[in-house]
């Protein structure tokens, strides 16, 4: 696609939203029957799978702890997901997002509860349209919840970003391709910061700016991830007394 002439006008983005909203959420918990946790994730037009194996086994066995568990987090974009076909398996970009993926996650488990195993998350991106990293993350915290990882808390995570010298929340796909900054963020629901990366260029006082308007959207995230497991867990029970 061509650069549209304008981002934003009359305080309005070309997909309608306003600067501080973020994309319509869809979310199903426990949707792959062999994996231990798994999710379901629309955000905007981006779809992702998250499933989670564990505590298992590790192999190869070098790669065991002592005393923790190792968590692994395998970012895979499908070929079909993007506009112009992706050479199917890894490469830097998807190493990247899922280093910093599975960093974003780290800080909540409680990995020493489980030595010599492994936690493994893998994330497919099914359709992509600016900010699968964060759409992964979203999904695979609530399969970690699913799986009955324990957790200190859920993570969620967004970008906020500048179009037309205006912050705005959660970047589309034109926003991200043609805008002037990009900072994903994810955070657990008190506010610590577990991954905060940035393309372009903010001013201080749009970092601090950025960084409260994508805490609102985070907050909003969190309550949505937990509606979803809550929804799940609660029709469980409800089937369990009427049996
Ligand atoms: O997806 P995310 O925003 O976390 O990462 P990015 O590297 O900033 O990529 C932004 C967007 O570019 C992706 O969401 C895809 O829509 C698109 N992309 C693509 O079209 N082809 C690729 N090989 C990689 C990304």
């Amino acid at each position: 696609m061509v650069k549209p002439e304008k981002l934003i006008e009359n305080g309005i983005r070309l997909d309608g939203r306003k600067p501080d909203e973020i994309r319509p959420i869809k979310i199903k918990v426990g949707v792959l029957n062999r994996a231990d946790g798994s999710c379901y994730f629309e955000f905007g037009g981006n779809k992702v799978i998250a499933a989670v194996y564990g505590p298992r086994e590790v192999h190869p066995r070098h790669q065991q702890k002592s005393t923790s568990a190792v968590v692994r987090y395998r970012y895979n974009m499908a070929s079909f997901s993007v506009e112009e076909r992706k050479r199917p398996g890894p490469d830097r970009r998807s190493i990247e997002v899922s280093k910093v993926s599975r960093e974003a996650l780290e800080p909540v488990i409680f990995q020493e509860y489980f030595p010599r195993s492994a936690i493994d998350i893998f994330v497919e991106v099914l359709q992509a349209d600016a900010g699968t990293r964060t759409a992964g993350i979203n999904a695979a915290s609530i399969a970690l919840a699913d799986a009955g990882i324990p957790m200190k808390s859920l993570v969620s995570a967004c970008a906020v970003g500048k179009v037309d010298d205006t912050l705005v929340l959660d970047l589309n796909k034109d926003e991200d391709n043609y805008g002037q900054a990009d900072m994903p963020i994810a955070m657990t629901p008190d506010g610590k910061i577990t991954l905060l990366q940035m393309d372009g260029h903010l001013t201080r006082d749009e970092f601090r700016e950025g960084l409260e308007m994508a805490k609102k959207g985070c907050l909003e995230i969190a309550q949505l991830q937990r509606t979803a497991l809550m929804e799940k867990y609660s029709s469980l029970m409800e089937g369990e007394v009427n049996e």
